[in-house]
């Protein structure tokens, strides 16, 4: 598939309104997404768990105006009051994504979005927030383009979804998605994600993710400025090329149920996405005092339980702890009596792997 193939071409009749709700997943990549060139192109393929808490419901309803508008019109509640500072990111949105759905500007918008988790968690939402827009908007197209298949509608929307937010394009389906051009997964692109497709040991299924919030609030460095960071990087190459080799091994380790390999390949990963950062220019340390604590616990419980717990991070000091289902009452049970002290105000989220985003009938 190529950029060409998402346009809505042919003439149509418009739906004169409507109403479309989509709930969208958060993820958490194994294989971290961390630089990019124009146009939203990855600079690497990344892996991620799709989760299920961790998600965004979005309602849009649409109402046709008389004429074709010359701007975007559209009203935006989150959690039912009026956003005006998050309408900018939804117009570069519109703006980035209108070639391809271009009834945009035939409408009047009223969206309104709520996350599962507070807002204030410093857990991103833009993931899922930008996928669950995507689904709403690629409803709308269902409905002006009936014969328009199902899958190409979810490869749509993770299209659309990563004009939004990258890793959003990640969290349309579940439950292990891959994005960005790799050699070993023929239908791979740096376009949208795609459903993992070999075969993988049942230890991952219903994997979990507790995610201690260490830090609550605004990131230190959005995503935006931590991709740019990557532009010049004195190590940007090979950790280009170390994705991919980590991506052969997961591969492998997916396959056999490998928990020691699996936690060496998504630890290394979290570290070295912090390892980015901190020899970046300008450099950032994301961890903070009790990020660090926590990793040491764990490293400490897992050697002393012989359990298979471990930890990813995202672009900030809050730590995913991952785990399998066969260890979940041992693992949960350290969390509550070790961990969660180190969490700003005792609070977590018990999160586990996902099967993607669903259409909630109004
Ligand atoms: C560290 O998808 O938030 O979570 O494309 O600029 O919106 P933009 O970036 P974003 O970057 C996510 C980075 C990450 C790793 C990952 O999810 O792969």
């Amino acid at each position: 598939m190529t950029e060409s193939d998402f346009v809505l071409k042919g003439s149509f009749e418009y739906p004169l309104e409507g109403n479309i709700v989509w709930k969208a997943p958060s993820n958490i990549a194994l294989v971290k997404y961390w630089g990019k060139k124009p146009n939203q192109i990855p600079a690497n393929p990344s892996i991620s768990f799709t989760l299920d808490a961790c998600a965004t419901t979005t309602s849009l309803s649409f109402k046709k105006l008389e004429q074709k508008s010359n701007f975007f019109s559209f009203d935006l509640l989150f959690e039912g009051k009026a956003k005006e500072d998050f309408k900018p990111k939804i117009t570069t949105f519109l703006e980035r994504i209108e070639k391809y759905v271009p009834f945009l500007k035939e409408y009047h918008f009223n969206i309104e979005t709520s996350n599962s988790f507070p807002h204030s968690s410093g857990i991103a939402s833009s993931a899922s927030g930008m996928a669950a827009l995507s689904l709403c908007l690629v409803s709308i197209e269902k409905m002006i383009n009936p014969s328009l298949e199902e899958a190409f509608l979810k490869q749509k929307a993770s299209f659309l979804a990563r004009l939004g937010s990258g890793s959003a394009c990640r969290s349309i389906e579940g439950d292990l998605i891959q994005w960005g051009e790799y050699k070993n997964i023929t239908e791979s692109s740096n376009l949208y994600g795609v459903k993992y497709p070999f075969d993988v040991h049942s230890v991952f299924k219903n994997y979990h993710d507790t995610i201690l919030l260490v830090h609550k609030g605004q990131k230190t460095v959005s995503s935006t400025v931590g991709h740019d960071l990557m532009h010049n990087h004195p190590f940007a190459e090979e950790r280009f090329k170390q994705a991919h080799i980590n991506l052969d091994k997961l591969n492998a380790t997916f396959k056999e149920g490998n928990l020691d390999n699996f936690i060496a390949i998504v630890e290394s990963e979290a570290l070295t996405l912090h390892a980015m950062m901190m020899t970046s220019l300008p450099y950032f340390i994301l961890m903070k005092p009790n990020t660090m604590e926590i990793i040491n616990r764990i490293w400490e419980f897992r050697k002393r339980s012989k359990t298979h717990v471990c930890f990813t991070l995202d672009a900030g000091a809050n730590v995913h702890v991952l785990y399998p289902e066969s260890e979940k009452k041992e693992v949960f049970q350290f969390i509550k009596d070790e961990l969660v002290a180190f969490c700003e105000n005792g609070h977590y989220i018990c999160d586990r792997i996902g099967y993607g985003a669903k259409e909630l009938k109004v």
